[in-house]
């Protein structure tokens, strides 16, 4: 069996055109041109109106450095403090204008939903609450972000929690994500480090701090309420509605949970 296994591997290593292997896997065959019926290879990057300098995901497959330095050179982290001083109904409105509705799932409006915790205060502490639950099954798309862009989510953290007037941000995120909770920490923590967050972010004059929480990989505990509870330290079940986070969410306050890409793509609708 080892043996067929090394015939088997040099055969292919050393084969530079299409391979298939027949249903009793006793035959391998070689073709120089594609078999009937094969996708021609992707040459196209554009799709739509929209040309490959338009994405607002820069580094999804990982090329670029992920870090600070890298993120404020693909243009992260720019007139952050200037979007900030314009205020919360400022960027409430951007966020209505450009039309954005929630990637977690229902597509609810988003400029909306925020502006449900845009309201006067009766002294409970407000938080935004990231979804990075990503339990889908065969969903992929908020684990690249916190991977290969995370300082975009954590801008992004900063500017809905401004537009929704929160204390903090938790990223609630999957306990299987080992590589992306240790990323999005690292950003998070240089974050810190370069005055963009904590007290007066940004110089804005603003205090705002990400927390990061790692749940334990239950599908339920993307569901918002669930996802509350599992924060609190309780097990992960959904409570009744309403009342609603807005009014009543993580730890009897006021809570708005919305997930990583529509938080992500926050600094640029408003830029
Ligand atoms: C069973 C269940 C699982 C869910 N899982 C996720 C999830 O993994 N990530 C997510 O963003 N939203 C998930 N949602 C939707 C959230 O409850 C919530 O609507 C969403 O995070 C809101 O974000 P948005 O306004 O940005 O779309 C789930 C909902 C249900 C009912």
């Amino acid at each position: 069996m080892a043996g067929t296994l090394v015939r088997f591997t040099n055969a292919v290593r050393n084969h530079k055109g299409f391979l298939a292997v027949s249903c009793n896997n006793s035959q391998i065959a070689f073709f120089s041109t594609p078999p009937a019926g094969t996708p021609p290879p992707q040459t196209k990057t554009t799709f739509g109106p929209l040309a490959d300098e338009d994405r607002i995901f820069t580094n999804l497959y990982g090329k670029h450095d992920w870090r600070l330095k890298g993120a404020l050179k693909r243009g992260d982290w720019y007139k952050t403090k200037e979007i900030l001083l314009k205020g919360a109904d400022w960027i409430i409105n951007e966020i209505k204008t450009s039309g954005l509705r929630g990637r977690g799932g229902a597509g609810f409006p988003s400029g909306m939903k925020w502006s449900f915790m845009n309201k006067p205060g009766d002294g409970r502490p407000k938080y935004l609450v990231v979804n990075a639950d990503e339990g889908e099954p065969g969903t992929c798309k908020d684990r690249e972000i916190m991977r290969h862009d995370p300082h975009k989510l954590v801008e992004g953290c900063l500017i809905a929690g401004k537009a929704m007037g929160a204390k903090a941000a938790y990223i609630y995120i999957r306990g299987e994500f080992y590589n992306e909770a240790s990323n999005m920490q690292v950003a998070i923590a240089e974050a810190y480090q370069a005055g963009l967050l904590g007290k007066n972010a940004c110089g804005s004059g603003y205090d705002f701090d990400v927390f990061m929480h790692r749940g334990a990989g239950a599908y339920i505990c993307g569901e918002e309420t669930a996802l509350i509870e599992s924060i609190e330290g309780k097990q992960g079940k959904p409570r009744l509605k309403p009342p609603f986070p807005a009014d009543v969410g993580v730890f009897g306050c006021p809570t708005t949970v919305t997930n990583v890409e529509t938080v992500a793509v926050a600094p640029v609708s408003t830029i």
